[in-house]
């Protein structure tokens, strides 16, 4: 992964950041960047879209304000995220690279980074690929009749059993986190995976807040779900 300084224009703000990004990227341009405030309303992040390389900026707001709550936007935004370098980009982007390890689909990423300005409160950049003609898994799991449902729930569950045999979970599992193609595959978007814990009381109540917050609509479907990963949790 290469290293740089990188402006991109925001809503007219021109912001500076430190991206890295893979030699085979396609080079993305400093021309303003389309706002998708509809993406904004359904999700916490901020969206924009450049048309010409179909690329989708995701940035992340910090949490705490400088001017409102100083010290714990210095603590946790500035400290413990930006300047140890675990902000939620470099997260996605590693939690992608193991997904991809494992053969499961992901979206390709262009760059990921870091803003370079304390004071700009969008401090997490992850420009990836954006996929057309697909749906959210919540989407297309309403749209499906009851055998089909339990298959889907058996593919979801493989990928996720594979993962946890690799030692990880998904921290934020849920059908709007993952994307299904035409040709009915599944892709996960918005990775975040985590080493499972030793604990087994640890890893059972994981498996509890899993499905508590999965968006699968119908007990019956979530408890497969729960048979299935309860082995490996
Ligand atoms: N690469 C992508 N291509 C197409 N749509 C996407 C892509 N990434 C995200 N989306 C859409 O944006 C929504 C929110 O994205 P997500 O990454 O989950 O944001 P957040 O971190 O705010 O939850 C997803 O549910 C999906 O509909
Ligand atoms: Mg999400």
């Amino acid at each position: 992964m290469l290293k740089k300084l990188q402006r991109f224009r925001f809503s007219q703000q021109p912001c500076w950041y430190l991206v890295h990004g893979g030699p085979a990227a396609p080079s993305l341009s400093l021309e303003e960047l389309e706002p998708l405030p509809e993406l904004d309303r359904q999700s916490s992040s901020h969206f924009y879209f450049q048309a010409q390389t179909s690329t989708l900026f995701k940035l992340v707001r910090d949490k705490y304000s400088p001017r409102e709550d100083f010290w714990r936007w210095l603590g946790r935004d500035i400290i413990s995220k930006r300047l140890t370098g675990s902000y939620d980009a470099y997260k996605e982007f590693t939690s992608r690279r193991i997904l991809e390890g494992l053969g499961q689909n992901t979206v390709a990423v262009r760059c990921y980074g870091v803003a370079l300005n304390f004071l700009n409160p969008l401090g997490s950049l992850y420009a990836m690929e954006r996929l057309d003609n697909c749906v959210t898994g919540h989407t297309y799991f309403e749209r499906l009749d009851e055998a089909r449902r339990s298959t889907f729930i058996d593919t979801l569950s493989a990928q996720v059993t594979e993962l946890a045999q690799a030692g990880y979970y998904h921290r934020d599992l849920h059908l709007d986190n993952l994307l299904v193609d035409h040709q009915q595959r599944l892709i996960w978007i918005d990775t975040h995976v985590k080493a499972l814990p030793a604990s087994a009381k640890k890893r059972q109540a994981l498996l509890d807040n899993m499905l508590t917050n999965s968006r699968i609509d119908g007990s019956g479907y979530r408890e497969q779900l729960r048979a299935r990963l309860a082995p490996y949790f």
